[in-house]
């Protein structure tokens, strides 16, 4: 379901440098939001898992996990441009043949994916619409769980952590209450690095959790 955007829309441009090197890029290293059905493995030639992030924001994680699992193929989708640019940045540096960037909504990128085609989708940090009159902005709900779910094989996992404990108590109650999923553990992954954006909330003495859900076979 797209629906109302579950993302504020920002428009924080590039410096003309900086847009060089992400005009030549970009057409490299990235998929476009809206097109023909993506099978992901194919671009990811030394990569035997494939997993989707959504919500990269300034790259860090991405980064990170890139650099260090270099056999998992890392799709990262954001609207933020800025940091979509320091991940092109870094693929060139560190050469992260594994990582792949997508300059849009994902939940229109999801559309490209094949069913039961990538192992994990994180979803870390997602905007927390805290009001009641945002709430059908939030990106895990009723409505929009199965297409957030339909591309994770069987025994693959939908990832997320928050701070906003109303938020991760309903991705708990949804995904039990979801035949699409058949266990909800929480748990960090040792790679889940503290992103900028997690240490203001723990230094305003919030607290994350993560939850890890299973696809069912
Ligand atoms: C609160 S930030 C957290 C970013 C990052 N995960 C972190 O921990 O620092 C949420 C991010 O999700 C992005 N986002 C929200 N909805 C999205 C969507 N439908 N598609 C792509 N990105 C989205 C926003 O643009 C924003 O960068």
């Amino acid at each position: 379901m797209r629906g109302a955007r579950t993302f504020k829309p920002r428009r924080r441009g590039l410096g003309s440098a900086r847009q060089r090197t992400f005009d030549a890029l970009k057409p490299v290293w990235s998929f476009d939001e809206e097109g023909d059905v993506l099978e992901p493995l194919v671009y990811f030639e030394e990569c035997n898992r494939v997993c989707v992030e959504i919500g990269s924001g300034n790259g860090s994680l991405a980064s990170s996990f890139a650099r260090s699992h270099r056999t998992t193929g890392l799709i990262s989708v954001d609207v933020h441009r800025p940091g979509i640019a320091r991940l092109l940045d870094d693929i060139g540096e560190f050469e992260l043949m594994n990582l792949r960037v997508v300059e849009g909504d994902a939940l229109v990128f999801l559309e490209r994916l094949p069913t039961a085609s990538i192992d994990e989708l994180w979803v870390f940090f997602p905007d927390p619409w805290p009001k009641n009159s945002q709430a059908h902005r939030r990106l895990i709900s009723a409505d929009r769980l199965p297409a957030l779910a339909r591309s994770i094989r069987p025994g693959g996992y939908l990832r997320m952590a928050t701070d906003v404990d109303s938020y991760a108590e309903q991705t708990r109650r949804l995904v039990e209450g979801s035949d699409l999923f058949d266990e909800v553990v929480a748990e960090r992954p040792e790679w889940r690095i503290e992103t900028a954006f997690e240490a203001r909330g723990r230094m305003a003495g919030r607290s994350a959790t993560d939850l890890r859900c299973r696809r069912r076979h």
